[in-house]
């Protein structure tokens, strides 16, 4: 028998639209779900490619000034030891894993001015001396800030708006406000930059209805990149005793997120790899394009540990290159040797 939610796989991969109650229906209903992968895998395939793009991740500091309920990050966390790279070993990280073929570096780290301005362009600067695109994730600036940046050669920007639910945002980030979020993307956008966003999926009272007001959200914004994960509870903070996200339902927001946004990048992220062992690789075949390897090196992969199980922390940067150029030639598809820009059409 076909399920009656067919129809709106059929539709959505036609029209890259779908309405919020369609969206719901997806979610809620668990006997398309492999129909819903295999349209995204062709979405993906269709409007993308068949190459995988690598982006190197340089988690250059643990220290963060927020509190978000679900983070081991958080400022009140004071079970963790906290780091902050000098500018000099962050430059040579990304200088070691450009001889890699990295053709593009995310600069992660917690939020708060861990740096003045000008040691954020020295390092924005010096970096993009190796012929990279460089992506920042660091969190709310102002649009001064965010400009400098961009001037200094920085391409990309990553603000997840973890959940468009007002009151769990509320709820969930103590000191913080969701319009600013809403507002910083904008700012992001309007600068040029390629932006990207996503949510936590599995957050406490969170409903189906805002996981499609999520999806809805990133196709609104006109987002370049979206990256989506499962929420995995960590013991050092208030959300320690729920119960998380789950791999399925994130693979399912990740794959609707295709559909609708057929030719934007999509990371199978690192979260999912550590709820499923195979999950950057189902994740890839569900219409994610981008992986991201920690390049970071040593003690300070374990010690940026946003939730427990993080994968790879005994791994060097060498390593995982050739571990995640195994895997993704096992499922017949290409490492890209390019910047990995959004091919946008028009
Ligand atoms: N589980 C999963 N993802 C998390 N992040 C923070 N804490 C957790 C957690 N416990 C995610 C947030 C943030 C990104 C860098 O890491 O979505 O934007
Ligand atoms: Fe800080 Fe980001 Fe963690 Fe929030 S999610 S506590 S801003 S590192
Ligand atoms: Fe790090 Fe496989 S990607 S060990």
């Amino acid at each position: 028998m076909t399920s009656p939610f067919k129809k709106n796989i059929n539709k959505v991969e036609a029209t890259h639209n779908l309405a919020k109650n369609e969206i719901v229906e997806l979610l809620t209903n668990d006997e398309i779900n492999e129909e819903l992968f295999q349209a995204a895998d062709r979405v993906r395939e269709k409007y993308v490619g068949n190459e995988v793009h690598l982006r190197g991740l340089i988690e250059f500091s643990n220290i963060c000034s927020k509190n978000c309920f679900y983070c081991g990050l958080r400022r009140d966390n004071k079970n963790i030891k906290r780091y902050k790279l000098e500018p000099e070993i962050i430059i040579d990280f990304a200088t070691k894993a450009a001889t890699y073929g990295y053709k593009t570096f995310v600069l992660q780290s917690g939020e708060g001015n861990l740096y003045t301005l000008e040691e954020m362009l020295y390092i924005i600067s010096e970096i993009k001396k190796l012929d990279v695109a460089i992506t920042l994730s660091i969190g709310e600036k102002t649009e001064e800030e965010y400009r400098a940046y961009k001037e200094a050669g920085a391409d990309r920007f990553l603000l997840r708006i973890e959940t468009t639910d007002k009151e769990l945002y509320k709820k969930l980030h103590p000191d913080m406000s969701h319009e600013n979020r809403i507002n910083c993307l904008k700012i992001i956008k309007k600068l040029g930059y390629e932006t990207g966003t996503g949510c936590l999926i599995g957050l406490p009272e969170q409903t189906m209805e805002s996981l499609a007001d999520d999806i809805l959200f990133f196709k609104e914004l006109g987002a370049d990149m979206i990256g989506v994960g499962p929420f995995i509870p960590n013991e050092d903070t208030p959300l320690k005793n729920e119960t998380g996200g789950s791999f399925e339902l994130a693979l399912k927001v990740m794959a609707i997120t295709r559909l609708l946004l057929p030719d934007i990048n999509i990371p199978a992220t690192t979260a999912m790899e550590t709820l499923n062992h195979q999950g950057r690789l189902i994740a890839l075949q569900s219409g994610a394009n981008v992986v991201m390897p920690n390049v970071t090196e040593g003690e300070y992969r374990d010690l940026y540990k946003l939730y427990p199980g993080k994968i790879c922390i005994n791994d060097t940067p060498a390593h995982c290159r050739s571990c995640i150029t195994g895997k993704i030639q096992s499922i017949g598809r290409t490492v890209s040797k390019e910047y990995g820009f959004r091919k946008q059409l028009r």
